[in-house]
């Protein structure tokens, strides 16, 4: 089993399941306060935002340009950390992952 720790808006500290071979964000939008996912992982609604730990941020594959132009639009947006989960594949290599719930826009 291949583990997401998540923190949610509420401060609220989670250890989940992850789906290996899924998005992050099909994970995370299970939670009570995880993720909405409006647009259902489409990289159009930045409602999946999170902010990777910067150990596993460096271990992920880079944004696409999509999702870099999508993310710098926001305010909570972090060059160093921010990611949209619908565009991460949560891997076995990921187990353990650490990461925020971006706050609401
Ligand atoms: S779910 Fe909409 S951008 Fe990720």
């Amino acid at each position: 089993m291949a583990k997401i720790i998540v923190t949610d808006r509420e401060g609220a500290t989670h250890e989940v399941e992850g789906k290996v071979g899924l998005s992050i964000m099909e994970t995370l939008r299970e939670l009570e306060n995880g993720v909405e996912a409006l647009c259902g992982g489409m990289c159009s609604c930045c409602t999946c935002h999170c902010y990777i730990e910067p150990e596993w941020f460096a271990q992920l594959p880079r944004r696409q340009d999509d999702e870099e132009e999508l993310l710098a639009e926001g305010e909570s947006y972090r060059a160093e950390t921010s990611r949209l989960t619908c565009q991460v594949e949560f891997t076995a290599a990921l187990d353990g992952i650490r990461l925020t719930v971006a706050p609401e826009e």
